[in-house]
C-alpha cells in the first residue's frame, strides 16, 4: 500500500512539473532591471496588493476577508508579523489558533492570492511598540533598531525560529511567498545603523536563500531613502492618495534608477487616535491615485485593504504619546467586521480585473439588545484573586517590566506619610505616569492623572491614609525615536515638596481572573455608599444574554456601546474585545465577532470601568448590542496631537 500510494504521489509531481509550470522549470520570482518590472516564471509580472493583518481578524474569518479581497481583483496580499504576539516570553512561541500564521498563508495560496511578507523584526503598525517584545527592555538602556548587541542576539534567535518556518511558503518553493520586506521605514528612525541593516539582510539571506526578493519600504522622499535604502534590498516607497504621483515615484528612482515602481504602502484611510476626529479619505481620491499609478505600470500595495481590530492590549501609540483606540477600522474598502463598501467596488472598478464568481457577502450583524450590569466589586476588593503573588515592596516605585508585567494595569499603593488637612499635590513632576491613573485615598477615587496632560492633582487625608494608584498601559509607542516606552509608574512622585515612599505593587492579572469566573458578586456591606455620580474607583460588573431561538443562523457578528459608561476594558466570555473610551472619542461601538458568543450558555460580559459607571437610583447600568457601528463620535478636541493624514511620516 505504501509503495502504491508513494508511486501515485510521485507521477502526481511529475505531472505538476511537466504541466504546472512552463517546462518544468521551478518558479520563480525576481526584479527584472533591464524592463523596469517583476518576473514572475519569466513573464513580466505586476501586483496589486492590499493589506490585511492576521492578528487583528479572528481565524474563522481568514477566509471570508481573502476571498474579498481576490474578488476585488487583487493578485497579492502583503501581511506583517508582530513578533510580540508570537514570542511573548523570551524562548516560548506561539503558532496556534488565531496565530496560526502557516494556516493564514495555506489559505491565501487557496484562495490565489501570492504574498508579500513583512517579518519585521520592527513592524510599526500602530501595534504595540511596533511589534518589539516589551521583555526586550529588560535591559534598561538597549537601543533597539540598532547593532545592539543584546537586541541583536534576540533578533537572531527569533528569526531563526520563524523564517526556517517561512522558507517552504517562499514562491519558489512552491508557495505564495513573493517577496520578503527587511525592517520597516528604517530610514525614518534616528539610529540610521548601516550595520544593523547589513546584518538583517546577511540573516534573512542566511535563513532565505540567495534567490527571493528583498526589499525595503519608506517615505517618499530622498531624505527617507538615505538611512532606509541599502544594497542587496530592493527599495520601495510609500506615500497616500491625493499627491503628485510622479513626483513620489521620483524618490524611489533616486534608489532604485530602475527596477519596478513599487507603493508598498498606499493609503486607503488613515489611523486614528483617542480624541481626535475620525479619519477619512474619500474613495474618488483613491480611486484617481490608484488608477494613475496602475496606468504607470507601478506595483501597488493598499494599507489598510481591511484593519480589523485591535482586540486586549494590541493598540499602539503615536510619538510623543497619543494612544490609537481599539477599532483599527481606517476607513479601508473592507471595514473592521469585513463589510463591503462604495470604496471597495471604486476600487474593484479601477482594477477592472474581476474574477469570477460572487463577492462573499457581507456578514449579517445582530442587534442583542440592551443588557442589565450589576456592580461585583471593586479592584481593590478583588485584589486577591487579581494579583495571587502578592505585591512586590520597594522604597521607589517600579516600572511594569520590573514587575514582569507587560499590557493591562499595576496597582501601586502606598500611605500619607503626612496630615493633608488643605489640598495637597500629588504630582509626577518628571511626567512619569504612563498613561493614565486613577487616584483614590481611602477608597474614594480622588483624581486622574494622564501621561502629558495632567501631572498633577490635589488630594487630601490624614497621616496614613491609603493611596491606591491604579496605572493603566494605553499601549506602547510604536513610531519614531521613544519606543523605548516603559510603563507605570517610571519616575517618583510626590506629595507637596517630599517624594512618597514605601510602595507595595500589585501585578494584576485581570484577564485569567475574568476568563476563570473568579470575580463573582460581593455581598453588599453597610460600608459600601451609594456609587456618587462623579468620579468613582475602578469596579467590575458583570452580566450575561441569552442568544435567542428560533431564528436562523445565530449567533451573527454584533457590536456593542456602552452609553453613560466613561472608560474602561470590556470581555465577553473570558474574550478581551479591548478598551472602550467613548467619553473621549471618536470609537463609541466595538466589534464583537460571532465566534466568541455561545448559543449554549448564556453569554458573560465583565467590564472593567475606571472612572464611573453610569448606574444611579434613577438609572441602571446597562451596555447595548447593536447592528451599526460608531466610530466617528465627535470628541473634545483635547489632545494636542492631532494627526488626521499622512504628514506625521516626516515627523522625525
Ligand atoms: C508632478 O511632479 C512632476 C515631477 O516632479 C512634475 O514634472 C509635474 O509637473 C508635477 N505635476 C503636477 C500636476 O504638479
Ligand atoms: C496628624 O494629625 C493628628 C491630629 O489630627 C495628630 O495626632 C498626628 O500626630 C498628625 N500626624 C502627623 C504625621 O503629622
Ligand atoms: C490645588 O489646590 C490649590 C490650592 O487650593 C489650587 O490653587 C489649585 O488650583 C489646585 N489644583 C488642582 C489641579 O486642582
Ligand atoms: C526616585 O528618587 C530616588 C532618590 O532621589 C532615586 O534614587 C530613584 O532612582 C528615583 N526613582 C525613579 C523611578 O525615578
Ligand atoms: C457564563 O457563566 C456561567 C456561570 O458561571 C456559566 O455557567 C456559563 O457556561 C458561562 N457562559 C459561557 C458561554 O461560557
Ligand atoms: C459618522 O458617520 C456616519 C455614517 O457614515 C454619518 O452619517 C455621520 O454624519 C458621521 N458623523 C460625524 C460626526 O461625522
Ligand atoms: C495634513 O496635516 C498637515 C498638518 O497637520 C496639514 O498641513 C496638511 O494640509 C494635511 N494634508 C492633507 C492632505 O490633509
Amino acid at each position: 500500500g505504501l509503495i502504491m500510494s508513494e508511486l501515485r504521489v510521485c507521477s502526481v509531481l511529475l505531472l505538476l512539473m511537466l504541466f504546472g509550470q512552463s517546462f518544468g522549470a521551478t518558479p520563480s520570482f525576481s526584479v527584472d532591471y533591464q524592463d523596469d518590472c517583476f518576473r514572475k516564471d519569466g513573464e513580466k509580472f505586476r501586483y496589486i496588493s492590499g493589506s490585511i493583518h492576521y492578528s487583528r481578524i479572528p481565524r474563522v474569518y481568514w477566509k471570508d476577508r481573502l476571498l474579498k479581497m481576490y474578488m476585488a481583483g487583487l493578485n497579492a496580499i502583503q501581511t506583517y508579523i508582530p513578533w510580540n504576539y508570537h514570542e511573548d516570553f523570551p524562548g516560548q512561541y506561539r503558532f496556534s489558533g488565531d496565530r496560526d500564521l502557516e494556516h493564514f498563508l495555506q489559505l491565501a495560496q487557496d484562495v490565489g492570492l501570492l504574498v508579500i511578507l513583512r517579518p519585521g523584526p520592527y513592524i510599526c503598525a500602530e501595534w504595540d511598540m511596533g511589534g518589539l517584545p516589551a521583555w526586550l527592555l529588560q535591559k534598561k538602556d538597549i537601543v533597539l533598531r540598532s547593532s545592539d548587541p543584546d537586541y541583536l542576539a534576540a533578533v537572531d534567535k527569533w528569526m531563526g525560529k520563524l523564517l526556517p518556518m517561512m522558507k517552504p511558503y517562499l514562491y519558489q518553493n512552491g508557495g505564495p511567498i513573493i517577496s520578503v520586506q527587511v525592517e520597516n521605514e528604517y530610514g525614518s528612525y534616528f539610529a540610521c545603523d548601516y550595520n544593523y541593516m547589513r546584518h538583517l539582510t546577511r540573516l534573512f539571506r542566511s535563513h532565505l536563500g540567495e534567490e527571493v526578493v528583498l526589499f525595503t519600504t519608506d517615505g517618499a522622499g530622498r531624505s527617507f531613502l538615505k538611512c532606509g535604502s541599502i544594497q542587496d534590498l530592493y527599495a520601495t516607497v510609500d506615500f497616500g492618495p491625493g499627491g503628485n504621483v510622479t513626483a513620489a515615484f521620483s524618490a524611489q528612482r533616486y534608489a532604485e534608477p530602475h527596477g519596478p515602481l513599487v507603493n508598498s504602502e498606499f493609503y486607503t484611510g488613515w489611523l486614528d487616535n483617542w480624541g481626535s476626529r475620525h479619519s477619512v479619505v474619500s474613495s474618488a481620491v483613491v480611486a484617481k491615485s490608484l488608477s494613475k499609478m496602475l496606468a504607470m505600470g507601478a506595483n501597488v500595495n493598499m494599507y489598510m485593504f481591511i484593519g480589523g481590530t485591535n482586540f486586549g492590549y494590541w493598540n499602539g501609540a503615536g510619538g510623543k504619546y497619543s494612544s490609537q483606540p481599539t477599532s483599527y477600522d481606517y476607513d479601508a474598502p473592507l471595514t473592521e467586521a469585513g463589510d463591503l463598501t462604495e470604496k471597495y467596488f471604486a476600487i474593484r472598478e479601477v482594477i477592472k480585473m474581476i474574477p469570477e464568481g460572487p463577492i462573499p457577502p457581507t456578514t449579517p450583524k445582530y442587534a442583542y439588545g440592551p443588557v442589565k450590569m450589576k456592580k461585583l466589586q471593586t479592584l481593590t476588593d478583588a485584589l486577591e484573586v487579581l494579583s495571587y503573588s502578592g505585591p512586590v515592596r520597594s522604597i521607589y516605585p517600579q516600572t511594569f517590566i520590573d514587575l514582569d508585567q507587560k499590557f493591562g494595569y499595576v496597582l501601586y499603593r502606598t500611605t500619607l506619610p503626612m496630615n493633608c488637612s488643605s489640598p495637597t499635590p500629588l504630582a509626577s513632576p518628571l511626567n512619569g505616569v504612563h498613561d493614565r491613573a486613577y487616584v483614590s485615598v481611602n477608597g474614594v477615587a480622588v483624581g486622574i492623572l494622564e501621561r502629558n496632560t495632567a501631572i498633577m492633582i490635589n488630594v487630601t487625608g490624614k497621616a496614613g491614609s491609603q493611596v491606591d494608584i491604579l496605572v493603566e498601559n494605553m499601549g506602547r509607542i510604536n513610531y519614531g525615536k521613544n519606543i523605548n516606552d516603559f510603563k507605570g509608574l517610571v519616575s517618583n512622585m510626590t506629595l507637596g515638596k517630599d517624594l512618597l515612599t514605601g510602595w507595595s505593587m500589585y501585578s494584576l492579572s485581570i484577564d485569567d481572573a475574568v476568563s476563570q469566573g473568579l470575580l463573582g458578586e460581593k455581598e453588599a456591606t453597610l460600608r459600601d455608599p451609594p456609587p456618587p455620580a462623579g468620579l468613582s474607583p475602578p469596579a467590575f460588573y458583570g452580566g450575561s444574554f441569552v442568544i435567542p431561538d428560533g431564528i436562523p443562523d445565530l449567533p451573527q457578528d454584533s457590536y456593542v456601546k456602552l452609553p453613560g459608561w466613561k472608560k474602561g476594558q470590556i470581555w465577553i466570555n473570558g474574550f478581551n474585545l479591548g478598551r472602550y473610551w467613548p467619553a473621549r472619542g471618536p470609537q463609541v461601538t466595538l466589534f464583537v465577532p460571532a465566534n466568541i458568543l455561545s448559543t449554549a450558555a448564556p453569554n458573560n460580559v465583565t467590564v472593567l470601568e475606571l472612572e464611573g459607571a453610569p448606574c444611579s437610583s434613577k438609572q441602571s447600568c446597562t451596555l447595548e448590542f447593536t447592528t451599526t457601528p460608531i466610530l466617528n463620535a465627535t470628541a473634545p478636541s483635547d489632545n494636542k496631537e492631532h494627526r488626521s493624514n499622512w504628514s506625521y511620516l516626516s515627523e522625525t
